[in-house]
């Protein structure tokens, strides 16, 4: 059972430049206090901007927190943003909650019917907009009162237990940096085993376990900014819902003319340019002078481009032609861009599941969106572990410590796929300590990445840990593969929320190969996307020695007159080399050693995964 966090945002450009003058926000904080005696209640004075607003709903909601009071904005000013800032950034709207704030606020004042306020839900957050006076801030917080516990336990699948909701409110997990106590004892380093307990999974079915736990990952769609999405996938179909171009346009400079009219001398009534508009129709005998991109006047159908025209006759000062004489007769329609031509009104313009990129976002903006729902990516949070690290941010090494360089590298490899990811810092061998660490990761992500502590030392903490302090199923323990033979692969339940946890080798190498495919694979699944990465055929630049587990190899390729790029193996293969991943663009899958094959010739064609860049 878990406690409330509870945000209380007032929005005010006054109170914003002198917080002293916000009252609303101090009573709403009195008011849940009284209601939720332990919970956790961060405040915080905006001004009536509407990205500052969507932006601290967000950062709220990514915070977990349970319920998000706003107070004031939610009139009829200019400046009044609130309810609008809200509308962008939740995915269902609660409107009976507004409903209720109206009717109940208008038996006491027709004011109410001014207010503007929305309610909805954004991920598991109940955000609701008050209005900003005091007065209207604890009338409000009575009419609503009686759903809140409710709402938030729903909100949260916590349904189960809202009895005991109901009956005691105790902080537990919300409080970060609160000292967790682990089960975990491994003192006894005589007693510990002296083989992994774990079976080792061949690569193919520690692939098959990914994908079936993953597909549990639950769905479900978010709405960002168009600038935003890039590398997104779309969550539902969008449609034009204007034709493109809106207006017949131009195709040529030119005239603008009558094709009934046919060949033969015209008066040259005006100019048209791209932008403008004219408003009387063509009459016959008359042209337009136009240029490419402009809209046809009223009556026109059609447009000659200059080439075919011959001046008969301009003003004295040679800055208007007054006839023009078109000398093949026009067909109706030519160089003309009808209405809906590149899009007609209502066509669908991206469909569900296209990847966001360049030429969508321009789509989307030239279509007149904003926004776009998209399928939310997982959130991950990225741990190390270890006695012997320290944060790279630190200019002088300690005495037998070396730099973390995993999380930095995760998180860029994370983002060059296109999740972004936090760092939750270094955990040291210590079991509370990494309890500690991994419940505060689990609050803040889906989706939790350790590097270390997973191999057979008696520090190696990780396992026992998950198993121990967090019920954690682990769903393996160990691959055979090289690098990165003690990768796992765990899930549990946090607040009521599944956790997936992928616990790989300290060496930088092997977090960085198993990150690639076991990591990445995992929330390309959650995304909806295929699975794997792309794999193509490369020709070995060099001969090179099989392990007897299936190695993964980072090479460079070289395109050359060759049909098939040739692959140059990176440096040493060691695995704590990171150096050997640097410009890596693919891995080769190598197989295992056989009795008849233990070393691959130069020139052997074999798949290669697409991890990066083709060419550096
Ligand atoms: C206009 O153009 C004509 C034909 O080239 C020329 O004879 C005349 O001088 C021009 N007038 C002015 C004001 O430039
Ligand atoms: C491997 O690469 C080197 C350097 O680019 C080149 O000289 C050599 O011919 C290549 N070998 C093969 C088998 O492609």
């Amino acid at each position: 059972m878990t406690a409330t966090a509870i945000s209380i945002i007032t929005i005010s450009d006054t109170c914003s430049k002198d917080a002293s003058s916000d009252t609303s926000g101090p009573t709403l904080v009195q008011l849940t206090r009284e209601m939720f005696p332990q919970s956790l209640i961060r405040t915080t004075v905006i001004p009536d901007e509407r990205e500052v607003i969507e932006a601290m709903i967000k950062e709220y909601c990514g915070m977990d927190v349970d319920l998000i009071i706003t107070t004031g904005g939610t009139g009829l000013s200019s400046r009044d943003v609130t309810p609008e800032a809200t509308k962008a950034v939740i995915e269902r709207e609660v409107p009976a909650i507004t409903v209720a704030l109206t009717t109940e606020s208008l038996k006491k004042t027709p004011m109410a019917m001014l207010s503007r306020s929305v309610a909805g839900i954004r991920d598991k957050t109940l955000i609701i907009n008050f209005p900003g006076s005091k007065k209207a801030v604890i009338e409000c917080f009575e009419i609503v009162r009686p759903i809140l516990n409710h709402a938030i336990a729903i909100i949260k699948n916590e349904i189960t237990k809202v009895k005991s909701v109901h009956n005691s409110m105790q902080l537990d997990h919300v409080c970060s940096h609160k000292k967790f106590s682990s089960n975990v004892d491994l003192s006894k380093v005589a007693l510990r085993p002296r083989e992994s307990p774990y079976p080792m999974l061949q690569m193919a079915e520690a692939f098959k376990v990914i994908d079936s736990v993953m597909k549990e990952w639950e769905k479900s769609l978010e709405q960002v900014k168009i600038e935003d999405s890039m590398g997104c996938i779309v969550g539902e179909p969008l449609f034009a819902k204007e034709p493109m171009p809106p207006f017949p346009a131009s195709i040529k400079d030119g005239y603008a003319c009558l094709s009934s009219d046919g060949a033969g001398v015209r008066r040259v009534r005006t100019v048209v340019r791209a932008g403008e508009t004219s408003e009387a129709p063509l009459e016959p005998g008359e042209c337009v002078r136009i240029n490419t991109g402009a809209p046809l006047p009223p009556g026109a159908d059609c447009v000659v481009q200059v080439e075919d025209t011959k001046l008969i006759s301009a003003s004295p000062d040679n800055k208007t032609e007054l006839e023009v004489e078109i000398i093949k007769a026009p067909k109706a329609q030519q160089d003309v861009r009808p209405i809906g031509f590149d899009v007609a009104l209502g066509a669908e313009l991206v469909g569900e599941g296209a990847v966001v990129d360049a030429a969508v976002i321009g789509i989307l903006a030239g279509a007149g969106y904003q926004h776009v729902r998209v399928r939310t990516k997982p959130t991950v949070a990225i741990l190390s572990t270890g006695n012997e690290l320290q944060d790279p941010s630190e200019a002088t090494l300690k005495p037998a410590h070396i730099r973390d360089s995993n999380q930095m590298m995760l998180k860029a490899l994370l983002k060059e796929n296109g999740y972004p990811s936090v760092c939750m810092g270094v955990a040291r061998d210590e079991a509370s300590e990494l309890a500690t660490s991994l419940s505060d990761a689990f609050k803040r992500a889906d989706v939790v990445v350790c590097t270390g502590g997973v191999s057979m030392g008696e520090k190696d903490l990780l396992k026992p840990v998950l198993l121990q302090d967090f019920g954690a199923t682990l769903h393996f323990g160990r691959v055979c593969m090289k690098p990165g033979k003690p990768s796992t692969f765990a899930s549990c339940q946090f607040q009521g929320r599944t956790k997936y946890i992928f616990a790989l080798p300290g060496n930088p190498v092997s977090a960085y190969v198993c990150c690639l495919l076991f990591v990445i694979r995992a929330l390309r699944i959650c995304e909806g996307r295929r699975s794997d990465f792309p794999r193509m055929r490369v020709r070995l630049n060099n001969s090179f020695p099989l392990d007897p587990r299936p190695e993964y190899v980072r090479a460079v390729l070289r395109f050359t007159e060759d049909d098939l790029p040739h692959a140059e193996v990176l440096g040493n293969q060691c695995s704590s080399r990171l150096l050997s991943a640097c410009g890596a663009s693919v891995l080769l899958e190598l197989p295992p050693a056989s009795d008849n094959l233990d070393c691959l010739p130069a020139g052997h064609v074999l798949p290669a995964i697409i991890t990066g860049r083709l060419e550096h």
